[in-house]
């Protein structure tokens, strides 16, 4: 958020920033969702939802675990949240008690770990980096210690990188048999380019399962969301909802009803990420960055930069500075070894992809 900020600032002052530092799609919600939002604001109250979301558009989510996942999800254990971020809270307000013990693999996604601490909950960060090959295994898991909870995402932010079917089937099977809680994180699911990635919502111990209308959907500033709960956190739930934001917004709820109609615009995106991706994974790897994470879904490609700084802080804003290239420093999503890291994000446009090859092989040469 700091380099946006920072980027943000130089852009406004008239420098030709190129992004990509963005965590979030550069598209529009797609056009069935912006048609029903103009009807709503025409016909509708929008008045508050009941806490739990408007249940046409849980039916809707439910719908789409059918379609997607061949899985059937019961609607009741559907609560539309604002954001994933809001899925979080409310999961782990009613999931873990202060001083319970939640495992989040570095690198990861940071507000997990600010969160947790926040809640006086103690996050154990277990690192997942190049030498565990970015995949967290039960083995991490149980040399860990004592654990409350695990929170995994595939495809991971920053890296990219996903779990096969049976790695979160291995995971939710040690969760289960050793009473830890597994959320998983699929805001990602749909921005694939191999394999589509698996839902953990019928694995075994009832995992939690997070998602959210931000990436996939191309509906960020929406701030909408959705956690799958087991039966026994959904009063809990319902009660913290109720009290900390009444409901999730309204018209973004009744607009995301055409959202699982869409499949085809956002498809579309997504073809122009894989294109973002092929681009820079090719001109990264040309151009000597050559220990990138497996870059299978999401829109980063998570990078070493050893071989040109032990700060990858000072690169980043070197770059901001001199070429208008911003970048995200790795420190964020791994305390330990992220100043030896940089995430390089394709969501943006095909010009941020372009210029910034540019101007960072021209960066290089002057470096030689
Ligand atoms: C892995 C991951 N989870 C959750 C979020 C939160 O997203 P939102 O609250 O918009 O759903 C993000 C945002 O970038 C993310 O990268």
């Amino acid at each position: 958020m700091e380099v946006m900020r920072s980027a943000a600032a130089r852009a406004a002052a008239g420098a030709d920033v190129v992004h990509l530092e963005v965590g979030q799609p550069g598209t529009r919600a797609p056009s069935g969702v912006i048609t029903a939002a103009h009807r709503a604001l025409d016909d509708d109250v929008l008045g508050y939802t009941v806490a739990l979301g408007d249940d046409t558009l849980r039916h809707s989510i439910a719908g789409h675990y059918r379609d997607w996942y061949d899985v059937s999800v019961d609607a009741d254990r559907i609560v539309v949240t604002q954001g994933s971020s809001g899925a979080f809270v409310l999961t782990f307000l009613a999931a873990f008690a202060p001083g319970s013990r939640v495992a989040i693999p570095a690198p990861g996604y940071a507000a997990y770990r600010n969160m947790l601490v926040a809640l006086d909950i103690e996050p154990v960060i277990i690192e997942v980096g190049a030498g565990a090959e970015y995949v967290l295994t039960p083995d991490h898991l149980a040399s860990a210690g004592h654990l409350d909870g695990a929170i995994i995402a595939s495809p991971n932010n920053p890296t990219g990188t996903m779990l096969d079917e049976d790695q979160l089937m291995d995971l939710a099977s040690w969760c289960d048999h050793n009473g830890v809680t597994l959320v998983s994180d699929e805001i990602y699911h749909g921005i694939t380019f191999g394999n589509r990635a698996h839902t953990a919502i019928d694995l075994p111990g009832q995992p939690i399962v997070v998602n959210s209308f931000s990436k996939y959907f191309s509906m960020t500033g929406w701030r909408l969301g959705w956690v799958i709960l087991p039966a026994d956190l959904l009063t809990p739930v319902e009660r913290l909802a109720q009290n900390l934001t009444i409901a999730p917004p309204t018209l973004a709820q009744i607009a995301a009803r055409a959202a699982f109609d869409c499949h085809d615009e956002l498809r579309r995106n997504v073809a122009l990420y894989e294109e973002h991706r092929s681009q820079l994974l090719s001109a990264l790897t040309d151009l000597g960055f050559l220990q990138l994470a497996p870059a299978d879904g999401a829109f980063y490609v998570w990078s070493d930069v050893s071989h040109l700084t032990d700060d990858s802080q000072v690169l980043c804003r070197t770059w901001l500075d001199e070429l208008g290239v911003a970048t995200t420093p790795g420190l964020d999503f791994d305390p330990n070894h992220g100043h030896r890291f940089i995430r390089f994000s394709y969501a943006g446009t095909t010009r941020d992809i372009t210029e910034a090859i540019d101007r960072i092989a021209t960066w290089l040469d002057v470096q030689r």
